[in-house]
C-alpha cells in the first residue's frame, strides 16, 4: 500500500495503488485547495519532494512545463504509483507571465518630487495579433535606453501602474530616482524625454501580489519603492480585497515625499485602506516621524495571518524583513524586492 508523507503537516497517509491523489488527500482531510478537478485551473498544485506520481490529462496552462520541471504536479490529475513525499504549496506563488521583449515610447516624464520622476510608457508592439503585456503587481522589468554614443544602457525598474492598465491600455508607469551620474537614471529629462523609444524586457520578480491570500496585507516602501507598492495595493483593492490593506511609505525627508494625493484618493474609495507617510527627518503635518519599519512595528498588527510586501532600499528591506521573521512571520508571507544597484562589473560596462 503506497504511503504519502507530508512532513510539514506531520502526516503519513495510506493510499490505494492507482488512487487519484486529490481523492486521497481529501479523504484524509488534508487542507489542499481545489476547484475544477479536471486539470484546468491549477488550484490543486503540490510539490513532489520524493518519489513519483503518474500525471496525465491536464491543460498546459494549468501546469506550465517550467513548473513541472520544478516538481509541481496537479493532485486532481495524478495517480499514486508508489511512496511519495509531498509539500503543499500556495498556487499564488507560481505565476507564469511570459517574459517579453518590447519596444516602448515615452509618453510622459513628470517630476513627482525633486529628482524623482514618473516615467509613463506606451507599448509600441501592439498590432492586432500582439498579445497584451501581462504582469503581476509588484513585478519589475529591465528598461534599456540608447545613450548619446549609440550604446544601450539598462536597469531594472518596478511597475508603478496596475497590470490592468498595461493589459488594456498598453501603458506602463515607473517611479525612478535620478542620480546625476546614474548611467540610466541620469538620462531622464536629457536622453529620455517624451517621444524617446526604449526597450523593455520583463516581467520579472517574485514579490508580486498573492490574490488568494485571506488576511491583512501590509505594504512597506522606502523612496521609489512606493511605485510597486502603489500598484500592488491598488490591484488588491480593485480585486475586492476586504481585509485591512495598509501601506507604509517611508522617506528620508519631507522634500522627498510624493504620491500622497493618489494614496488619499484610494483611502476615500476604500474604507479598508489606510496609509502612513513616515519621514525620518523633520516630518511635516499629517506625517509620522521616524523610520518606516519602526512605524509598522509600533502599530498593533495581526502578524500571524498577514502578508507583507517590501520594496525599496536594500537597508530597509533587509532590516524589516529580518524583524518580521524574528516576530514569527513565516518566510512565505514576506515578499521583498530590494532595489540593489547592479554589480560593479556590470556598471563598468553598463
Ligand atoms: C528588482 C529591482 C527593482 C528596482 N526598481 C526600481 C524602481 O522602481 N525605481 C528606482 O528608482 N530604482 C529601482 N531599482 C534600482 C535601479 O535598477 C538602479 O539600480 C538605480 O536606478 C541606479 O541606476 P542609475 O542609472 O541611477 O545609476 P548607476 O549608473 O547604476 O549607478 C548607481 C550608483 O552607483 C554609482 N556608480 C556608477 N558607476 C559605478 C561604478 N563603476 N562603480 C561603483 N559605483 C558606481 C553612481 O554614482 C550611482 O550613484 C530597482 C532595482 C532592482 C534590482
Ligand atoms: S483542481 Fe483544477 S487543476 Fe486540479
Amino acid at each position: 500500500m503506497p504511503i504519502i508523507s507530508i512532513p510539514a503537516l506531520g502526516l503519513r497517509l495510506s493510499a490505494d495503488a492507482d488512487e487519484n491523489l486529490l481523492k486521497v488527500l481529501r479523504r484524509h482531510r488534508v487542507p489542499i485547495a481545489w476547484s475544477c478537478k479536471r486539470g484546468e485551473c491549477g488550484t490543486c498544485k503540490c510539490l513532489v519532494e520524493r518519489g513519483e506520481v503518474a500525471l496525465s490529462g491536464y491543460q498546459p496552462q494549468a501546469l506550465p512545463a517550467s513548473q513541472r520541471e520544478q516538481g509541481l504536479v496537479l493532485a486532481c490529475s495524478s495517480r499514486v504509483v508508489g511512496d511519495v513525499q509531498l509539500r503543499l504549496v500556495d498556487s499564488d506563488d507560481f505565476i507564469e507571465h511570459p517574459r517579453r521583449q518590447l519596444r516602448c515610447r515615452v509618453l510622459e516624464l513628470c517630476e513627482l518630487a525633486p529628482e524623482v520622476f514618473s516615467l509613463r510608457l506606451g507599448i509600441l508592439d501592439t498590432g492586432a495579433d500582439a498579445a497584451p503585456f501581462m504582469f503581476s503587481a509588484g513585478q519589475y522589468a529591465h528598461l534599456k535606453a540608447r545613450k548619446a554614443d549609440g550604446l544601450w544602457v539598462g536597469r531594472d525598474f518596478s511597475m508603478a501602474g496596475t497590470p490592468v492598465r498595461a493589459e488594456y491600455d498598453g501603458e506602463l508607469e515607473f517611479h525612478i530616482r535620478r542620480t546625476p551620474d546614474g548611467a540610466f537614471s541620469g538620462l531622464l529629462g536629457r536622453g529620455i524625454v517624451p517621444g524617446t523609444e526604449l526597450q523593455l524586457e520583463g516581467p520579472m520578480g517574485t514579490a508580486h501580489f498573492r490574490p488568494r491570500h485571506e488576511g491583512p496585507l501590509y505594504a512597506v516602501a522606502a523612496g521609489t519603492g512606493l511605485g510597486p507598492m502603489l500598484s500592488l495595493v491598488e490591484t488588491a483593492l480593485d480585486n475586492g480585497k476586504t481585509d485591512v490593506v495598509a501601506l507604509y511609505a517611508g522617506f528620508r525627508d519631507v522634500a522627498e515625499v510624493y504620491g500622497v494625493e493618489r494614496l488619499a484618493q484610494l483611502a476615500r474609495r476604500h474604507a479598508n485602506f489606510q496609509f502612513h507617510v513616515v519621514v525620518e527627518f523633520d516630518a511635516g503635518s499629517g506625517m509620522r516621524a521616524g523610520r518606516v519599519g519602526d512605524a509598522l512595528f509600533a502599530d498593533a498588527h495581526d502578524f500571524a495571518s498577514g502578508k507583507f510586501y517590501l520594496a525599496g532600499s536594500p537597508a530597509m528591506v533587509d532590516a524589516v524583513g529580518r524583524q518580521l521573521l524574528e516576530r514569527g512571520v513565516a518566510p512565505g508571507d514576506v515578499h521583498a524586492d530590494s532595489f540593489r544597484a547592479p554589480a560593479v562589473q556590470r556598471l563598468a560596462g553598463n
